[in-house]
């Protein structure tokens, strides 16, 4: 729940509700519940996606549709309603909301049912939504760029999946926070993957590096619409894996996603990034995609 001043510069102040939504139906978020035997609940059996808005709009929710479209069909789960009226429900949700930028969290899940690893016979899905206020990374992090750590990749061999089986990533960026790193950057078996809430890029000798879509990522909405643009600024781009002696001797790194934007990193595992500051590839692409938002 959010107070703000009337736009009218009456002193006057309303309460700007954070929305619910469970099954088709909207509700102040604090009423909206699910069953306990809900199996998101009890075996994380389900997926989801975080879209984000700019100037009121959400940002390319065609693209995190389409993913939670992928995601769905991956798991053997049917989406209850086709893609324009989940278009419809972020848009109405948006609107009830009525926050200056609002941030929009989606899960479907195979819904409620007596505990069973088997699927449910004949068990509708479960599709909830919040709406909240979007904060943003603050300017000064953008600017100053962020500390992160790396970690073994012990995720599950889907990363592809906005699953939203999320332990090993909710451990990793703890263990991070706990260190004083912002991010926690996996490795599996010497290869760079990701973040445990972002897609990560490399810059060496002028090239941008970053791992190849796949099953060892989430294929982020943010990453494609920063390789286009990279592209743009004819930046050479190289999808493939970084591997860890690649990372200790980047140019540049930086994190894409939709909480963080575009946010470069200057200290990998306590070590300086190239000059320890952020580089000019990545200032010009967190430019590059202020202007794309705009
Ligand atoms: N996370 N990789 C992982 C593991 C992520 O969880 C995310 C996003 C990304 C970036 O994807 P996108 O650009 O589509 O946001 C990459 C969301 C924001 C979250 O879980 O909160």
């Amino acid at each position: 729940m959010r107070r703000t001043a009337a736009a009218d510069g009456n002193a006057k102040e309303y309460i700007m509700p954070d929305i619910g939504f469970v099954n088709g139906r909207f509700m102040p978020l604090e009423e909206a519940t699910v069953p306990v035997e809900d199996r998101g609940f009890q075996f994380g059996d389900g997926i989801y996606e975080v879209i984000r808005t700019y100037h009121g709009q959400p940002f390319e929710l065609d693209a995190h549709l389409a993913r939670l479209e992928r995601s769905a069909r991956a798991i053997e789960l049917p989406l209850p309603w086709n893609l324009q009226q989940w278009a419809a429900y972020v848009h109405d949700g948006i609107k009830r909301g009525g926050h200056a930028e609002s941030k929009v969290y989606l899960q479907l899940t195979r819904g409620a049912a007596p505990r069973d690893h088997v699927f449910p016979a004949s068990t509708k899905p479960t599709a909830v939504m919040t709406v909240r206020e979007m904060r943003t990374i603050e300017p000064a992090l953008q600017a100053s760029g962020v500390a992160v750590m790396t970690m073994d990749d012990w995720r599950w061999g889907r990363c592809d999946i906005k699953s939203v089986n999320l332990l090993p990533n909710v451990l990793a960026r703890q263990t991070a926070k706990q260190a004083g790193a912002f991010e926690a950057l996996f490795i599996r078996n010497g290869q760079l993957t990701e973040g445990s809430v972002s897609n990560v890029m490399v810059v060496k000798t002028g090239r941008l590096l970053t791992a190849p879509e796949g099953e060892r990522i989430l294929s982020g909405v943010t990453r494609t619409i920063v390789l286009e643009l990279a592209r743009k600024e004819s930046l050479p781009v190289e999808e493939r894996f970084v591997t860890r002696d690649e990372l200790s001797h980047a140019d540049e790194i930086f994190l894409t996603g939709t909480t963080v934007e575009v946010l470069p990193v200057i200290r990998v595992d306590g070590k300086p990034v190239g000059s320890g500051k952020p580089g000019p590839a990545s200032l010009k692409l967190q430019t590059a995609f202020q202007r794309f938002v705009d």
